[in-house]
C-alpha cells in the first residue's frame, strides 16, 4: 500500500511565498476542508495517509512536496528555494528516515521538490527562482550509483516545472508546451492541456489513478476522452498560495 505523507493547512498560509499569482485573501477554513477532501481521494486511491500536525508558524508547510524527492532507493532532502521553507525541512526528514537512506541537498544548492520530474530513471529538474544548475549536480552526483541521469530543464511562466508538466499514466507527460519544451522530454508521449487553462497541467499519478483539480474543465475532457482515470478534487482555495494537487503530499510506493 503507497504511504501518502500530508501535513495539515497552517493557520499562517495567508502569508504564503508567491511568485507569480497576486496575493488575495485565503479561506482558512475552506482550504482545510479541501485539504480533508484531498486525503479522503489519497485514501479512496488506496494510499496509507500518514498526516503530519499543523507548523502554525510557517505558511507554506502544507506544501510537503517541496521539501522531499522520494525515490525507491533514497530520498533527497531538499534545500529550499524560498529561506522562509527551509525551517520545513527537518520534521519531514525525521519522518522520511524510517523508510529511506537520506541524501541532503546542501547551499549553494536549493531545490524544491516542485521542480524535480521522476520519470523511471529520468529526473527533470526546473531551473526555476527556485532550483538551481548546482542542485543538478549535487543530485547527479549521490544519484548515479542508482543509475538515474539528472537534467536541468528550463521552465517559464510558472512557480515550479510541475506545473507545467506532470506524469498521467507511464510515458504519458501532461504539458503546458507553453512555459516548458516537449523536445526535452524525447520518447514520451504527450498530452497538451487546453491553451485557456494554463494551469491544467499538475496532475497526482498514483498507482493507475490521477487526483485531477475540477477547475480545468476543458482539459479534464482532454483527459477522460484519452482514457486516464481521474479522481477529481476541489482545489482552488490552495491554488491562491500557489498550491496543486502534487504539491501536498509525498508519495511512497
Ligand atoms: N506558496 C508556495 C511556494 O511558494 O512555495
Amino acid at each position: 500500500m503507497p504511504i501518502a505523507l500530508t501535513r495539515a493547512v497552517s493557520r499562517s498560509i495567508t502569508n504564503c511565498e508567491l511568485t507569480h499569482l497576486e496575493r488575495i485573501p485565503i479561506d482558512l477554513q475552506h482550504a482545510r476542508e479541501q485539504h480533508r477532501q484531498y486525503e479522503i481521494a489519497l485514501k479512496s486511491i488506496g494510499c496509507e495517509v500518514v498526516s503530519l500536525p499543523e507548523m502554525p508558524d510557517l505558511p507554506d508547510s502544507v506544501f510537503v512536496e517541496d521539501t522531499a524527492v522520494i525515490l525507491d532507493e533514497a530520498a533527497i532532502i531538499t534545500n529550499p528555494g524560498a529561506a522562509s521553507r527551509r525551517p520545513e525541512i527537518d520534521s519531514i526528514a525525521e519522518v522520511l528516515q524510517k523508510y529511506r537512506k537520506l541524501i541532503y541537498i546542501n547551499s549553494p544548492a536549493t531545490v524544491d521538490g516542485g521542480d524535480v520530474l521522476v520519470v523511471g530513471k529520468k529526473i527533470f529538474v526546473g531551473l526555476s527562482s527556485r532550483s538551481n544548475i548546482e542542485a543538478v549536480a549535487q543530485m547527479q552526483n549521490s544519484l548515479e550509483s542508482y543509475g538515474y541521469q539528472v537534467s536541468g530543464v528550463e521552465v517559464t511562466g510558472c512557480l515550479h516545472l510541475k506545473s507545467a508538466v506532470t506524469n498521467v499514466a507511464e510515458n504519458t507527460l501532461l504539458i503546458n508546451p507553453n512555459w516548458v519544451d516537449k523536445n526535452l522530454f524525447a520518447g514520451m508521449d504527450f498530452i497538451e492541456i487546453d491553451e485557456s487553462e494554463p494551469f491544467a497541467a499538475n496532475s497526482l499519478l498514483v498507482g493507475e489513478k490521477v487526483i485531477y483539480p475540477t477547475g480545468f474543465p476543458k482539459t479534464q475532457k482532454i483527459l477522460e476522452e484519452k482514457g486516464i482515470d481521474l479522481v477529481l478534487v476541489d482545489a482552488d482555495e490552495l491554488a491562491k498560495a500557489e498550491g496543486a494537487v502534487t504539491c501536498c503530499s509525498l508519495i511512497l510506493n
